[in-house]
């Protein structure tokens, strides 16, 4: 003990010494997307040698902490950022109250490994090869580059490196969190639990947690629960990111917390394999949220001389509610994460014909359906399932890449110029990361799936999950794609992962690292999603799993949109889209406008209904166009010009839910263009009762001062609504739209007056 206390000194006093040398304020060069009303602020470090605090402020943001006399990395400050001069206090170790709760539990650490007694959930567990288990990380040095900043941990013993990494976004605050495991010692060691950082929150009694369970079919659900001492964990051990819970976690803080006003503190995953989330309340009520892989079947051998970086947890704080917190993931998505960032093209409007079609896609009627969606103003046709192999149904086809002789007699050349004629280009749904086990490529090579040796293999929709993981199978999967895209003008894909892992063995990897599948299958999807966007720099990539069972932070830095759902009911997508809003932008959420009654529960609804809901996000149209009447194209062109008209509001704006569709009855969105000159409205009704009037919309995030015109189809507002008035009496006085019936919907837009 005694031995300890001085080596813990020492180490102390020489590494207080090398870092801390110069007090530093760094002001990162960053890439921003257009700032919101022009009130960009850059990111700053700023180091006090003195107090050995360091401070990064970004957007409304500051995030606070320092070297405590213990040599631990604890967290001093999180929340709206505060004045360049305002101290932050030396970080000072948190004695706790008794022997059973000794300081390495009861201090709010940025990162802690498992050693020294402690209790809650650790970031890092290591087992050496000698069968020590104590890993205990002290800060030992920190390094600023560009706009990131690096703290480097070590353990009081052994050669064990650990880089935390801090990068936050001038803009929305948000602020990238990662580590870097890195092992200098002489033999491998076992990592058996590692995570990406620990957000601490201050002690409070009245927080509520929110996070998004779901379905197949049904995802997207806001979960809402006051947070308590003890530990709630948000986890999926599937392999990918999951429908059932969303790596995505937000905490309000104040008795009724609502859209618009508190402070909210969210977080998301950057991961696509199995996660976990772990949020632990203490007896001080101060929550403290630790992610990344889920320890669960976790198991990371590290060589001599090797390193491992884990995923990235994205933290941000909202002082303007939940509503807010949206707004900052939003914005930080589209300018700092998707392809195309910080400038993404407005989502183009697509045709996708797996609801009218099914499997049954041929040349003939594929092009008879392309001319049709052309003639409404649809920008991109996308041919879905079973175009390729032997696929008539789900049973047989999958991984067999090669276009069908018969569907297709001249390839897919002739559909894709036919597309390209009509004005429109071209996208392909493929399902790359599975197989059939009636394939061709399972009958020679059955040993490409992931699977336990001699032991079931378990199927899901008929098919087995391909061991990305493995080198070989990475090239077969590269390889087909790039082909794919080298010989056929493609514009986009839609990347299909239609099932959940089973049996997740790696028989041909070394016993010791089988269990790296579930990161190195991972990283490989990613490598084969960079390497075609690079070769391939036009193509735009959809992200769909069964619905939305993979949206997340990881994989959007590779893919331009997502699938919410498969269920398409213009009711159901309300509340389905709204959940999605709460952690995704809405240009990132495609939206198809299918046909009636709904095939999921038999609803009809009008067209002019489905499209307004539709419209909320990315707009697609996946109905049966040959069923059309003339009417029917007259009304489906009109919404798409007017839809056309306001997509970048709507896809890239600042989305306030004025009424959410959990409340059953109504429900009302409002987007509202960055530069403020444009806001649309939908409003929803579900049913009228009693001849109750829909309640009055009080808009949200306009210029005060300007004038604003108001635009409608004739009907859809209340008799005496003005034309035109300022900012703040639409936000104040409001506007009442005037819905009577069942699954009724309106859209009107307000346009800033010019010169103002
Ligand atoms: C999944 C997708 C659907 C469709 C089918 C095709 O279920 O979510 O949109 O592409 O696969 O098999």
């Amino acid at each position: 003990m005694q031995e300890r206390k001085l080596i813990l000194k020492t180490i102390w006093h020489s590494a207080i010494c090398l870092a801390f040398a110069s007090s530093i304020v760094i002001t990162p060069r960053f890439s921003l997307a257009e700032p919101v009303s022009g009130a960009s602020k850059a990111a700053q470090i700023r180091i006090d040698d003195s107090a050995h605090t360091f401070r990064l402020d970004a957007g409304d943001t500051t995030y606070a902490f320092g070297v405590n006399q213990a040599g631990a990395l604890q967290t001093l400050y999180w929340g709206k950022r505060l004045r360049p001069a305002d101290p932050i206090p030396a970080a000072k170790a948190d004695n706790g109250t008794s022997s059973f709760d000794p300081p390495v539990n009861a201090t709010p650490q940025e990162f802690v490994g498992w050693g020294g007694g402690l209790s809650i959930v650790p970031d890092l567990k290591i087992t050496f090869p000698d069968g020590n288990r104590d890993l205990v990380l002290k800060y030992v040095d920190h390094k600023i580059d560009g706009n990131q900043l690096t703290i480097t941990l070590k353990d009081i013993r052994r050669d064990v490196f650990v880089h935390l990494l801090y990068k936050a976004d001038g803009e929305t605050g948000i602020i990238a969190r990662s580590a870097r495991i890195e092992n200098h010692t002489s033999q491998a060691l076992t990592i058996e639990q590692v995570f990406a950082a620990t957000w601490n929150l201050p002690a409070s009694d009245d927080y509520r947690l929110t996070y998004l369970t779901g379905r197949w079919a049904d995802e997207w659900n806001l979960q809402q629960q006051a947070l308590r001492p003890g530990k709630v964990v948000l986890e999926s051990r599937k392999g990918s990111t999951g429908d059932e819970v969303n790596p995505w976690f937000a905490i309000e803080r104040g008795q009724q917390p609502d859209q618009e006003t508190g402070d909210v503190w969210f977080g998301a995953l950057g991961w696509s394999g199995s996660w976990q989330i772990n949020i632990e309340e203490d007896w001080q009520e101060r929550p403290r949220i630790t992610g990344g892989y889920t320890p669960f079947d976790f198991s990371y051998l590290l060589a001599p001389g090797q390193s491992m970086e884990t995923p990235t947890f994205y933290g941000g704080y909202s002082h303007t509610g939940i509503g807010g917190a949206s707004r900052l993931l939003h914005r930080f998505e589209l300018g700092s994460m998707v392809p195309q960032a910080p400038h993404p093209r407005v989502r183009p409007v697509l045709y996708n014909s797996w609801e009218a079609t099914g499997f049954d896609v041929n040349e003939a009627g594929q092009e008879a359906l392309a001319e049709k969606a052309a003639s409404i103003g649809v920008e991109r046709f996308v041919m879905d399932d079973g175009w390729f192999g032997e696929r008539k149904d789900d049973h047989a086809g999958l991984g067999d890449w090669f276009v069908n002789p018969q569907k297709f007699p001249h390839g897919l050349k002739p559909l894709i110029d036919k597309v390209h004629s009509l004005g429109m280009d071209f996208g392909l749904w493929v399902e790359p990361e599975m197989v059939n086990p009636d394939s061709e490529l399972y009958r020679n090579h059955p040993d490409w799936v992931l699977n336990f040796t001699d032991r079931p293999r378990s199927e899901g929709r008929n098919q087995l999950v391909l061991n990305l993981a493995r080198p070989d199978v990475r090239a077969y999967v590269f390889g087909f794609l790039d082909k794919l895209l080298t010989e056929n003008d493609i514009a986009f894909l839609k990347w299909d992962y239609n099932r959940n892992w089973s049996e997740p063995g790696w028989p041909s990897a070394p016993l010791p690292e089988q269990k790296e599948v579930y990161v190195k299958y991972v990283e490989n999807l990613y490598s084969i999603l960079a390497e075609l966007r690079q070769k391939h720099p036009g193509v735009e990539i959809e992200t769909c799993s069964g619905g939305g069972a993979r949206v997340d932070l990881g994989i959007l830095r590779f893919t331009d949109e997502a699938w919410p759902s498969d269920n398409t009911d213009p009711f159901d997508r309300l509340s389905i889209q709204d959940g999605f809003t709460y952690a995704y932008a809405p240009g990132l959420m495609m939206a198809w406008v299918t046909d009636s009654p709904n095939w999921m529960n038999n609803r009809s609804t009008s067209l002019e209904y489905r499209f307004l809901s539709s419209m909320q996000g990315s707009l697609g149209i996946g109905a049966n166009l040959n069923k059309w009447n003339a009417e029917d194209f007259t009304i489906a062109k009109h919404l798409i010009d007017q839809y056309k008209a306001i997509r970048e509001t709507v896809q890239q704006g600042s989305l306030y839910r004025l009424m959410s569709p959990e409340n059953g009855e109504y429900s009302a969105t409002e987007s509202v263009a960055q530069d403020q000159h444009e806001a649309a409205v939908f409003a929803f009704l579900h049913s009228s009762s009693k001849g109750k009037p829909f309640p009055r919309l009080l808009l949200r995030g306009l210029d005060p001062d300007a004038t604003y015109s108001i635009h409608a189809e004739d009907g859809s507002l209340a008799d005496g609504t003005v034309e035109r008035a300022s900012g703040d009496y639409w936000m104040q006085h409001g506007v009442s739209v005037s819905l009577r019936g069942d699954f009724q919907a309106a859209l009107f837009t307000l346009q800033r007056e010019p010169g103002q």
